[in-house]
C-alpha cells in the first residue's frame, strides 16, 4: 500500500492557510510576522502529502543541529496529535521519519554538506525540499537545493518551500524573488505555477494566547513592530554599523593568523554566538571569517564546537558568566573574561564604526546583526545615542573579541577612554 487514505478535520489548520494545501507552485514562500502559523501548517501539509504518497521531504535549517529541537519536534507533535504514531516511525538521531507506505521526511544541516549530497529517501527522489527560517541561508546553498531537484521522475511536481520572516529588504531573498515580480508589501498572496508567495501575521493564527497577542501588539519599536507584529519588510532607518562589506574570504583563510575572537554566552532564548575574526591592524580592517550561533548548546557542546573552529587561540568570553568560562576552560578552551566596565558598549561600537569590516559570505547571523543593529529612536524617529539591546549576541562577542585593541585609544565623542578602562 502506497496512498494512505487521509481524512483531516478542517478544524486543526488556520484557515488562511487551508487553500494551499495542495499548492504545487515550484517555489513556495511563507513568510510574514512571527507566530502566524507557518511552521505548523507547513508541518500538516509535509504529513498529509506524506501519507498520499509519491513524495520526499527534505527539511532543512542553516544549523543541522536546531533541527531536532524545533522542527522534527513539530512534525512529530502532529503525528501524535492526529493519532497515527502507528503509521509512522520517527528516528530522532538519524533525523529521519518513515511512513508505513515507505515515503520518508529527512531532515538535515545546510551547514553538513557532504551529509546533504549523500541523502536519499529509501524509495523515489526528494519531491520537496523545504527551509525553515531561510533568511538564515545562503543564495547559493538554495540554488544548490533546486539543482539538486532536477529529473528523476517528470510527472510528480517538484516544490522547494522556504519559510521566514521578513528581517530586512536588502536580503538576497527579497532581490531574487519579490523585486523581479513588483511586490508591494500590502499585498497578501502571489500565485503562479513558478511562484508562491503568502503572507500571515498573527492576526491569521487562531491558536494564539491573549499574552501572545499582547506581547506582538504591545511592540513599541517601529522596525520590529514592522517586521514581527505586521509581517512587512524590514527597512532599517538608523542603522549603527554602514562600515561592512561581504566578501568570500575561504581563499584567504591561510593569511588570517592574528586572530580576535569574542564569545557571547546564551542558551534558550540568546543563542551562544562566537565571532571569529582577523585583524589587519595597520590597515584597520578586520575581517570575520567564520561564526557559531546556536541556542541550546550546554557547555561541554560548546566548548567541543569553539575548540573545533578556533582551537587553541584566544576567546573573550562575556565575563557576566563566569562558571560557564570555567566550565570551557575546564574543556580545554583558551577562554578569558572581557573586562568591560562603564561605556564600553558606547565606545566599542564607535571603535568599531572607525574599522573596515569585511563579513565573509558564509557568516550568515554576523551580517544579519550588522544589517539589523540600530539605535533606538524617540517617539518622532529620531536616533538617540542607545544600541536597541536585541540580535546583538555576535556584535557584543565582536566587542568583547577588541576589548584589548581599543585601550588606549583615544576616539573621542561620548565615551571617553578613561571610563573604559576600570
Ligand atoms: N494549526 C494549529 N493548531 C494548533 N496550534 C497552532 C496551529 N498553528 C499555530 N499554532 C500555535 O501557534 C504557535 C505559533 O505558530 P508557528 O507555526 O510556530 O508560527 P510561525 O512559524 O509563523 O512563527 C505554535 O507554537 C502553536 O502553539
Ligand atoms: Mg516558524
Amino acid at each position: 500500500m502506497s496512498s494512505i487514505k487521509v481524512n483531516v478535520d478542517e478544524g486543526v489548520f488556520n484557515k488562511a492557510f487551508i487553500p494551499y494545501l495542495d499548492c504545487m507552485s515550484r517555489i513556495q514562500l511563507f513568510y510574514g510576522g512571527a507566530a502566524s502559523g507557518k511552521s505548523v501548517f507547513l508541518a500538516q501539509r509535509d504529513i498529509i502529502d506524506v501519507m498520499k504518497g509519491g513524495r520526499n521531504f527534505l527539511i532543512c535549517r542553516q544549523v543541522g543541529r536546531t533541527l531536532r529541537g524545533s522542527v522534527i519536534q513539530e512534525l512529530v507533535k502532529v503525528i501524535s496529535e492526529w493519532g497515527l504514531n502507528n503509521l509512522f516511525s520517527v528516528n530522532k538521531t538519524d533525523g529521519t521519519i518513515t511512513c508505513n507506505n515507505g515515503y520518508q521526511i529527512i531532515f538535515a544541516g545546510l551547514d553538513d554538506v557532504e551529509k546533504l549530497k549523500s541523502l536519499t529517501p529509501a524509495k523515489g527522489v526528494f519531491t520537496d525540499i523545504r527551509v525553515e527560517e531561510a533568511t538564515e541561508t545562503e543564495r547559493s546553498s538554495i540554488k544548490q537545493l533546486l539543482k539538486r531537484q532536477r529529473g528523476g521522475d517528470e510527472k510528480t511536481a517538484k516544490r522547494l518551500t522556504l519559510s521566514f520572516n521578513p528581517i530586512i529588504q536588502d536580503h538576497w531573498i527579497y532581490k531574487d524573488y519579490f523585486s523581479p515580480i513588483g511586490w508591494a508589501d500590502s499585498q497578501k498572496e502571489y500565485n503562479t505555477p513558478e511562484l508562491f508567495i503568502l503572507k500571515t501575521t498573527y492576526l491569521d493564527n487562531r491558536f494564539l494566547t491573549k499574552d501572545d497577542i499582547h506581547d506582538l501588539e504591545s511592540e513599541t519599536d517601529e522596525y520590529f513592530k514592522n517586521v514581527y507584529t505586521l509581517g512587512l519588510w524590514g527597512v532599517l532607518g538608523n542603522v549603527i554599523f554602514k562600515n561592512w562589506i561581504v566578501e568570500d574570504l575561504s581563499e584567504m583563510q591561510d593569511q588570517f593568523v592574528n586572530r580576535r575572537n569574542g564569545l557571547d554566552f546564551g542558551f534558550s532564548s540568546d543563542p551562544a554566538a562566537l565571532f571569529v575574526s582577523h585583524y589587519n591592524k595597520s590597515k584597520k580592517t578586520i575581517y570575520i571569517f567564520d561564526e557559531l550561533y546556536e541556542r541550546g548548546l550546554t557547555n561541554d557542546i560548546l566548548a567541543g564546537e569553539v575548540k573545533r573552529i578556533v582551537e587553541n587561540d584566544l576567546v573573550i568570553c562575556d565575563s557576566a558568566e563566569p562558571k560557564s568560562i570555567a566550565e570551557l576552560r575546564q574543556h580545554g578552551v583558551n577562554a578569558r573574561g572581557a573586562k568591560k566596565g562603564k561605556d564600553s558598549v558606547d565606545h566599542g561600537i564607535q571603535w568599531l564604526q572607525q574599522q573596515k569590516i569585511i563579513i565573509d559570505t558564509k557568516c550568515i547571523n554576523t551580517q544579519n546583526e550588522f544589517r539589523q543593529y540600530k539605535w533606538k529612536e524617540d517617539s518622532r524617529g529620531n536616533a538617540m545615542r542607545i544600541p536597541v539591546d536585541f540580535n546583538n549576541h555576535l556584535i557584543d562577542a565582536g566587542r568583547y573579541a577588541y576589548e584589548a585593541d581599543m585601550v588606549n585609544v583615544s576616539i573621542g565623542g561620548k565615551a571617553k577612554v578613561g571610563n573604559y578602562i576600570q
